[in-house]
């Protein structure tokens, strides 16, 4: 399957998913992909930047979404499974895992990051599904250690453009499922969750809080297993796991 949504080359802009945000309050919101070859103003969750020098794959799916956020808050995992299944593609045998909600990682290195975005009402209901992937680069300087594609091939390389291909399929697939109900990629999604079972701590608004990932909740939040016994569900946040980097 595959969605015949056009891709617009951006060259080097802002951001993609700033360029949506505009096209959108411009009224012009056509599905599509929009990519650039690189970012000045990349941006990742919880208001932080996102290193974009070329060679990477900066990509944002754009469209209406007649669903509204109840489909809007399952894609940030119906996202990551498409870079996911992407990887099991252009990198075969690479062990990528899933940390909560929607980094993709190897080896507690960060391959991929996704930010979900939306705006309008009714049938103007739109969604910003911002990809950025390392392909040829692993970016330097983060607080956390990167992987990238070449990396996980080992022999011959892959342009970001190869790999957009692959993940316009993955992504198409996994936005059907995520249209039709949250179970399958629920289910999915914990088979490659990252420190399922393991003590983690999630950062919530600075406050950091410590607790075993026990398991996902039918709407998507992490449900940790405080030291006293409690559960708390976590709706937004960074997850760390202890122990590891
Ligand atoms: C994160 O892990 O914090 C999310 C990073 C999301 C980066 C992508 S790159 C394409 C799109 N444009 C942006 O400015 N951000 C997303």
């Amino acid at each position: 399957m595959r969605l015949d949504w056009p891709v617009y080359h951006l060259g080097v802009i802002d951001s993609t998913n700033t360029e949506a945000q505009r096209r959108a309050k411009a009224g012009h919101i056509e599905n599509c992909w929009l990519v650039a070859e690189s970012q000045t103003a990349g941006r990742g969750r919880l208001q932080r930047p996102w290193l974009s020098s070329s060679g990477n794959l900066f990509s944002s799916a754009f469209f209406r979404e007649p669903g509204g956020i109840s489909i809007a808050a399952r894609l940030p995992f119906a996202t990551a499974l498409a870079v996911s299944d992407m990887a099991a593609i252009i990198a075969p045998g690479a062990p990528v895992k899933l940390k909560w909600p929607n980094d993709a990682r190897v080896n507690q290195a960060k391959l991929s990051g996704i930010l979900i975005e939306t705006g309008g009402q009714g049938q103007d209901f739109w969604v910003v599904a911002g990809i950025g992937i390392n392909i040829a680069e692993c970016p330097e300087g983060t607080s956390q250690a990167t992987t990238c594609i070449h990396d996980l091939r080992g022999d011959t390389l892959i342009s970001a453009e190869d790999a957009l291909s692959v993940l316009r399929e993955t992504f198409a697939r996994r936005l059907e499922q995520a249209r039709q109900s949250f179970e399958p990629l629920r289910e999915d999604w914990l088979k490659v969750a990252e420190g399922l079972g393991e003590t983690v701590r999630v950062t919530v608004s600075d406050s950091p809080v410590e607790g075993v990932f026990e398991d996902m909740a039918p709407d998507g939040a992490l449900i940790l297993r405080l030291p006293n016994g409690e559960r708390q569900m976590i709706r937004a946040g960074d997850v760390s796991l202890i122990g590891r980097t």
